[in-house]
């Protein structure tokens, strides 16, 4: 269980994170949903303990265990991963290379989660994780990489950004995948696809919950109200 209790972050004296709270179990999917620069992605940070995302006030839980302090690394051993929004390229690494970081991942392995994400292990494994690899394939190879690492907790920050409409089948057999073996998913996405795959979703309005629920129910709040919302990002006013 990955708990988040009151949670409040402020950046340059911008408040925003205004007091939320949260539950994750493991082998369970969730939604985290909400309109353009209401807070999805700073959540996500503060999970995973990135160290500019200190929190102001609140507490993280995982199971019994008290994380609010510890550092980003700590949490990555203790099992919770993140899949970002933009990932980063490595010049000069190969894509085998990359995704063996880890010595005791086996070719095979890295094989299985190339194919996963729809990228043919022949073509990919000797590329290099430069320039030369679109956003997209970037993006598919960070997934992959998510895969391998067999986390408790992953936060998926909008994984279908960057990514073509015919790999969302893709992303939704991922998510399908992780859960069945055991991963909590917490999955940031503007995409119905993807969020009706999760059980339970958050839709964050101004930093805060706004509404939490079965996920259909939430995101068809969101579809019919947040999409033609004129208040965007004013929660405390509606
Ligand atoms: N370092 C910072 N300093 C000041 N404000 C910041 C900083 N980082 C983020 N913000 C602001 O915090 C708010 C939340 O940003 P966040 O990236 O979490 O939004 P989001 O919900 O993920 O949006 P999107 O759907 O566009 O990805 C935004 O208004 C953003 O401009
Ligand atoms: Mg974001």
């Amino acid at each position: 269980m990955l708990t988040l209790e009151n949670i409040k972050y402020s950046k340059n004296s911008n408040d925003i994170i205004k007091g939320i709270s949260m539950k994750f179990e493991e082998g369970k999917v969730y939604g985290i949903v909400g309109n353009n620069g209401v807070g999805k992605s700073t959540i996500g940070y503060i999970i995973m303990g990135l160290s500019d995302y200190r929190v102001n006030e609140g507490e993280i839980f995982l199971n019994e265990r008290n994380i609010t302090d510890m550092p980003i690394t700590d949490r990555a051993k203790n099992g919770i991963s993140l899949l970002w929004q933009e990932p980063a390229r490595f010049e000069g690494m190969s894509v085998k290379n990359y995704l063996m970081l880890n010595k005791k991942i086996k070719l095979k392995e890295v094989e299985k989660a190339l194919d996963l994400v729809n990228l043919e292990p022949d073509k990919y494994l000797n590329r290099l994780v430069d320039k030369k690899l679109s956003g997209g394939e970037r993006k598919k190879v960070e997934i992959a990489s998510c895969v391998l690492l067999n986390p408790k907790f992953l936060i998926m920050d909008e994984p279908d950004s960057g990514i073509d409409i015919m790999s969302l089948d893709m992303i939704v057999k991922i998510i399908d995948y992780l859960k069945e073996r055991g991963t909590g998913v917490i999955v940031i996405t503007h995409r119905k696809e993807i969020a009706i795959k999760s059980e339970y979703s958050y839709l964050i309005c101004a930093g805060k919950v706004f509404l939490e629920g079965k996920s259909d129910k939430i995101v068809k709040y969101y579809e019919k109200t947040c999409d033609t919302c004129g208040h965007i990002n004013y929660a405390e006013e509606n």
